[in-house]
């Protein structure tokens, strides 16, 4: 090995070890025992909980917004700052990239689809807007989305209805479906031989209600459209592989439920679709290639480091576990405020239907004076949500919430009756 590459192995080395190992003890004691059994362990979640550090001002139910990160994450991530910043120019010409496809890669065993479909972007919004945006749209191309999806992409859709003459069709997600395919038909019914795309939220953000996306994306292929998945409050949330999904486009936030650092994100592009969509900067690569879509310039490269770091963490955990702890908080509170008659919820009652996310209402009260009365009088951090049919508070938990927390929430919505 000669001196360069000598130097060079150290760095990508010293880069890709995590330094803080504080969980292994816990998960070792775990082994063997069942993700439903570990979900109603508090032992064990206090354990995991102190893996974060949590302000003692308010109890924090608003992680839909970004989820921190644990310790461990953070620890690596401000190394990573040190280390690029040590490098230089250096890191930014020899190391970078290398580094960059090997935590692409990481990223994309996790998600359950090929390297070469997927690229680091900054966030969610980034991800959908490029598919968006840069569909080969002609004037009167038709576009499926719903009320519920995020401000930020219905807003992308209107921008592409001036520019381009592209119809909007705007669907309503049934709240409380009876099955499957009554949402199946609600997205079937608004195509029409015009429809180009199909834009579909994995999970709503303000209710939490998790959409069947292999039924949607199957019944959309059978008619020729093509389907873009946001994923935004997904990824890292509850398991699911994007090959089994079967969609076109995929676009996710990794300062969400994985709780990498902010301003981290992912966008997947089936193969097959690469060649339909135009880059909104313009790149030298070849148009089988995806990183061409994402030629944004010099980028914060450490975030890309810590993503590792934060998969680690979660791994650590197991998405399976995560998953059902998360479920099972969710249904402690909401099982309990669903018996209440002032108390309105805006998720769906089936288990399969949701996960960690849900939204209560109280009858009568503006969500926005519920969300203030539950931080001054109750010290609870939930944020209001007042739109698409949905009146109250999103209550979004972490792996760090203790159950005695979730028994202060409830404490406040029975004073609210
Ligand atoms: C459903 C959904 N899509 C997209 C986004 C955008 O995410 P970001 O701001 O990380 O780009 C959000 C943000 O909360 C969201 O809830």
């Amino acid at each position: 090995m000669n001196k360069r590459e000598f130097i060079k192995r150290i760095a990508l080395v010293g880069l890709s070890t995590p330094v803080f190992t504080r969980l292994d003890g816990l998960l070792a004691a775990a082994e063997g025992r069942s993700s439903l059994e570990l979900a109603t362990d508090e032992d064990f979640w206090a354990k995991v909980r102190a893996s974060y550090k949590l302000k003692p001002d308010y109890i924090n139910l608003e992680s839909g917004f970004y989820c921190i990160q644990p310790e461990d994450t953070l620890e690596n991530f401000i190394r990573h700052v040190r280390e690029v910043n040590y490098h230089g120019s250096y890191y930014m010409r020899n190391l970078r990239l290398e580094n960059k496809q090997r935590v692409t890669a990481k990223l994309a065993e996790m998600a359950g689809c090929s390297a070469d479909e997927l690229v680091i972007t900054r966030n969610a919004t980034e991800s959908l807007d490029t598919i968006i945006g840069g569909v080969h749209w002609n004037s009167g191309d038709e576009a499926v989305l719903a009320n519920q999806d995020y401000g930020a992409m219905r807003s992308m859709f209107e921008l592409v209805e001036q520019r381009y003459g592209v119809a909007r069709k705007i669907i309503d997600v049934p709240m409380h479906p009876q099955s499957d395919q009554e949402i199946v038909d609600t997205y079937a019914a608004a195509i029409t031989p015009k429809t180009r795309l199909l834009m579909v939220c994995h999970i709503i953000n303000i209710t939490g209600h998790i959409l069947p996306i292999r039924k949607i994306c199957d019944m959309a292929h059978s008619k020729g459209v093509d389907v873009l998945v946001d994923g935004a409050h997904a990824f890292g949330h509850f398991e699911f592989s994007i090959n089994d999904l079967n969609c076109d486009y995929y676009g996710t936030s990794l300062h969400k439920w994985l709780s990498a650092p902010l301003g981290a994100g992912f966008l997947y592009v089936n193969k097959s679709n690469l060649h339909k969509v135009w880059p909104v900067f313009a790149s030298p690569k070849e148009p089988d290639d995806i990183t061409r879509l994402n030629h944004t310039g010099t980028h914060p490269a450490h975030t890309d480091l810590a993503i590792a770091n934060a998969i680690e963490f979660h791994n650590r955990i197991g998405g399976a576990r995560k998953e059902a702890r998360l479920r099972y908080l969710q249904n402690y509170w909401t099982d309990q405020a669903r018996e209440m008659d002032h108390l309105n919820l805006f998720t769906p009652k089936d288990r399969h239907r949701s996960c960690g996310i849900a939204n209560v209402g109280v009858d009568g009260m503006e969500s926005s004076d519920m969300a203030k009365k539950l931080m001054d009088e109750h010290g609870i951090f939930a944020v209001s949500i007042n739109t698409s049919g949905v009146n109250g508070c999103r209550i979004s938990p972490n792996v760090f919430t203790s159950i005695e927390e979730l028994d202060a929430l409830m404490a406040a919505l029975k004073s609210m009756g």
